[in-house]
Order: C-alpha cells, then sequence, then structure tokens
C-alpha cells in the first residue's frame, strides 16, 4: 500500500519515527509492499509545512536538528495549524506524537477525535487520550470505519499491547505486574551506585527518557497512566487515574538505597493491577523492594518489564526498553505495519 503520513508534533519521538522510515525505505516496500510519503508535519515550536506531493524528510530532518524552523524549507505551504493539518491535507495517517498531559489528553485527545472523525487513521504514542477513553476512541475508528493504533504507550517498541491482543489472545489474563517507567528505573540504578537523585535525573532528562515535565516520572503518574491503560484495554476493565493507589520515588533516599542492598533487595517502583474475587480490580503504583531473586529486580537502566497473568500459561514477562526516541518511533512503525497489513 501507499500511504501519506502527517506528523503532528514533530520532537524526538516524531524524528525517531522519520530516520527509521528513511533508513529501512526499501526494505519496507519489498518485504511488506509498505510505501510511504510524509505530506505535512505540523509542530507548535518548529512551525509547519505542507506538500501534498510529499517532503523530502532527509531535507527536514537536516533543518529541525540545526534548530531551525520547517518554515524554512524552500517549498510547500506553511502556516497551518495542527486543526487544519489533520482536515484539510491529503493525509491518510495521522501520526499524533504531540506531548503528553495524562490528566486532561489535551490536545492529543482533540487532535485524535478530529483525524478519527474525518475518517483518517491515527498511530499515536500519546498516552493522554489513551487514559483518558481508549475505548471510546477504538469506538469511533471502528465507526468511522478507520485504525487508531498506539502500540507505544506503555514499554514503547516493545509490543505489550500487541502481544496481549493477538499473542496471547484466548488467554484469560487476570493481572499484570512490571516496571513501567524508564526514568524512575534510570534513577534507581545510578542511585545504587552511588549517584545523587539530581544528578541521575537530569541525565535521564538528557538521554530523552524523562517526560517534558520529568515531575510525571517520578512522581509515578507516568507508570499511573500505564496502569490505567493496561487495565482499560487489556484486562477489559474500565478505571480511570483516580481509581490507582499511587506513590513515587521522590522519597527514596541514598540511606534506603543502602539499607536495601545491604539486605539484598534493590528498590523498583511497581506498577500492576489484579482482578481480584466479584470482579473489583485493585489498581496500584508503588516502590517496591525486591529481593534480588525476583526476576523484576535485575531489570536495570532505562528497561522496562511487564508480567502479564495468563490462565493457560501462568505468567508471561516481557523485558525491553521503554523509552527512548527511536525505541519509541519504532512503535509507530509496529502500528503502521499492521494498517498496512489490514488495508
Ligand atoms: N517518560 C517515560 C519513561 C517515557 O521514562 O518511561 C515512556 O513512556
Amino acid at each position: 500500500m501507499n500511504f501519506k503520513l502527517a506528523f503532528i508534533g514533530f520532537g524526538t519521538v516524531g524524528q525517531g519515527l522519520a530516520e527509521i522510515l528513511l533508513e529501512k525505505k526499501e526494505m519496507l516496500s519489498e518485504k511488506f509492499d509498505f510505501n510511504w510519503s510524509v505530506v505535512a508535519i505540523s509542530d507548535v515550536i518548529k512551525g509547519s509545512i505542507y506538500n501534498g506531493n510529499g517532503l523530502d524528510m532527509q531535507k527536514i530532518l537536516e533543518l529541525v536538528k540545526s534548530g531551525k524552523k520547517l518554515d524554512e524549507y524552500p517549498t510547500g505551504f506553511k502556516g497551518m495549524n495542527s486543526i487544519e493539518t489533520i482536515t484539510k491535507t491529503n493525509a491518510d495517517i495521522i501520526i499524533e506524537v504531540t506531548f503528553t498531559d495524562i490528566k486532561t489528553g489535551e490536545p492529543a485527545l482533540t487532535h485524535i477525535k478530529t483525524a478519527l472523525n474525518v475518517e483518517k487513521n491515527v498511530v499515536s504514542t500519546n498516552k493522554g487520550p489513551v487514559v483518558r477513553m481508549a475505548s471510546d476512541l477504538l469506538k469511533l475508528a471502528k465507526i468511522k470505519k478507520v485504525f487508531y493504533g498506539f502500540e507505544g504507550v506503555v514499554l514503547s517498541g516493545t509490543p505489550a499491547i500487541n502481544l496481549a491482543k493477538f499473542t496471547l489472545a484466548g488467554n484469560i489474563i487476570t493481572g499484570f505486574k512490571g516496571i513501567l517507567n524508564g526514568t524512575t528505573n534510570y534513577i534507581l540504578t545510578r542511585m545504587e551506585e552511588g549517584m545523587s537523585y539530581e544528578k541521575a535525573l537530569k541525565k535521564a532528562q538528557d538521554l530523552g527518557y524523562a517526560e517534558a515535565d520529568p515531575t510525571g516520572d517520578v512522581e509515578g503518574l507516568d507508570a499511573l497512566g500505564k496502569v490505567v491503560i493496561l487495565t482499560n484495554v487489556v484486562l477489559g476493565k474500565k478505571i480511570t487515574w483516580q481509581d490507582v493507589e499511587r506513590k513515587g520515588i521522590t522519597e527514596i533516599t541514598k540511606e534506603d538505597i543502602n539499607k536495601a542492598k545491604s539486605e539484598g533487595k534493590r528498590w523498583k517502583l511497581i506498577g500492576s493491577a489484579e482482578i481480584q474475587k466479584g470482579g473489583v480490580v485493585k489498581a496500584k503504583v508503588w516502590p517496591e523492594k525486591l529481593p534480588l531473586s525476583d526476576p523484576l529486580a535485575g531489570v536495570s537502566e532505562a528497561t522496562n518489564a511487564l508480567t502479564y497473568f495468563t490462565d493457560e500459561l501462568g505468567p508471561v514477562t516481557i523485558v525491553g526498553p521503554g523509552a527512548g526516541r527511536r525505541e519509541t518511533g519504532f512503535a509507530l512503525l509496529i502500528d503502521l505495519l499492521e494498517l498496512n497489513r489490514i488495508s
């Protein structure tokens, strides 16, 4: 298939996908008959550009990496806002990668609803809209006969959502438990080596793991969003962010870390949910001191891990990247290839 793509937001993740698409263009075409052109980009800081015949993405990446605005691209139509880019261009897939607001879901929620309403496919790594109303958006996509993919909202390109949706289909999944935030796992790993909390956080920001506002990471809100998403989408139980007990890592001191070390244990920020008797869900994000024998204790750096509790297989665990430019960009490629397969 041939697809015309439009980026809404063109920060780290969008650029990560653009790099992958460029580097793998031939392979994607030959192996999957997936052919693409990018026709539009709209970003609140970098400006916007539209050319229905396709943009030179190599040039675009060079422009933005040198800190220039999209207005400096030599041809094309400039100045369209995000909504105009979604509704008035000839794009057939909207790639929504603006910043995440877990509580309101905006502005991504409006972008995605608008796109689905005008019958455009959406792929997105934005957690906010999925936390707020995954099932409503999926219903809307179904009514409009378009695709809404969000593999990257949990564990970035490590396929957490698709694993449950496709490969584990037929199991009853009764709960999950995991390390769902890369930034905090990175900070805890560095603190165990003796680095200060502040320095470790700064490093996590420099490496592109942290959210635009890292409070969301360290206070456990990012992991909470992922717990809400997995509970709604995988366990099929409707909860909102207020239903999750939450504590972040900000109160964990060097002394706590050293004490755990001397006990042969390790602090991890664990996100979990379990369907209890009567169908009630208990969902939580909380720091836990795990014995080193626990498989999750061995997951360090920004790596994430997720265990699904299934009726046929027992616990099934995946371990892999949960954040990062290419890793999250790749998650969008997973969705694009799924759309390509079903089109
Ligand atoms: N800030 C998030 C993390 C990015 O550190 O895991 C991926 O959701």
